[in-house]
């Protein structure tokens, strides 16, 4: 997921850029089969439910099913492929130092694994959410570009206090986007491709709202980092995502200041309504309610 907000200090054997040792060898056999777990678990439910581009950058890293890949490994194809790199970090690093990683396109990944009782649920982002969820879509140019082109306006955005819009940009597409496709739609968010059940709830539970994606609507939605999404914004292509967030944002931060958040679950007559959610899922309690 996104850094958060929260000061954090680097653990001891971290570089000035938080960057450690992935420290390979380290990995315990059992910290290896939670990645096999994960791994079979996911590449059996994501064909027809993940993007093309998700699929096609799954295969071509060759992100094993033996156990937790070496980011080194990984690198010599991504870097062929669209100059990514992976670097391995403890954990959430401070948001500054995230952007400027993007912004050069190196994608920091927690180095660690959840544990065999947190297959379905963790708060920091491990290295199967990061490697797994985000890495694929890396090897897409368009996708690519937009990743290092949010780098850089993070950055920006840091300086101009704006973090908390921008945030929800993360949000509702890096992490929880959907992608519409002649095929019907598919997903293309790490947190919903690293995760069993959003893999389903996403596309196909009837709570939810599905929108069309429009930049100043997104950054006017809160989002949930509790339990699944209550909304999700539908992107008509990649290269649409990329042209859609190219102007300077600028202009439109200084018009938020004065627009208010919208509830989580609006539909507004300016939406463009994928389907609709009936919300059951949420008014029932969600996660606590099930
Ligand atoms: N165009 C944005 C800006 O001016 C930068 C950006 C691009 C941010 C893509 C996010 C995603 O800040
Ligand atoms: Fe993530």
């Amino acid at each position: 997921m996104s850094a958060d907000p929260i000061e954090r200090k680097a653990p001891p054997q971290t570089r000035a850029d938080w960057t450690i040792d992935q420290g390979w060898a380290g990995y315990t056999a059992a910290e290896h089969q939670v990645w096999i777990t994960l791994y079979e678990r996911q590449t059996k439910l994501l064909p027809g439910r993940a993007c093309d581009p998700f699929l096609k950058g799954l295969d071509a890293l060759d992100l094993h099913r033996a156990g937790i890949p070496v980011f080194a490994r990984i690198n010599e194809g991504l870097k062929r492929l669209t100059g990514w790199t992976v670097v391995a970090v403890p954990g959430l690093v401070p948001d500054a130092v995230f952007f400027d990683h993007l912004a050069n396109r190196r994608f920091p990944a927690g180095q660690f694994i959840r544990r065999a009782d947190q297959l379905d649920y963790l708060q920091e982002p491990d290295v199967f959410h990061d490697v797994f969820g985000h890495v694929p879509m890396l090897t897409d140019p368009a996708f690519a570009d937009y990743m290092q082109a949010y780098g850089e306006g993070g950055l920006r955005a840091l300086g101009l206090g704006q973090l908390h819009n921008l945030a929800r940009l993360y949000w509702y597409t890096v992490e929880f986007g959907l992608l519409q496709t002649p095929a019907g739609l598919r997903i293309y968010g790490a947190g919903i491709v690293s995760s069993h059940a959003e893999s389903i709830f996403a596309l196909d539970d009837p709570s939810p709202n599905r929108l069309g994606f429009d930049l100043a609507r997104v950054m006017r939605t809160p989002y949930r980092i509790d339990d699944f999404q209550q909304v999700y914004f539908v992107v008509p292509s990649l290269q649409a995502l990329v042209d859609a967030t190219l102007s300077d944002f600028g202009g439109l931060y200084a018009w938020l200041e004065d627009a208010r958040d919208l509830p989580i679950d609006a539909v507004l007559p300016t939406d463009r309504l994928i389907t609709p959610g009936a919300q059951a899922y949420a008014r029932n309690g969600g996660r606590a309610g099930a």
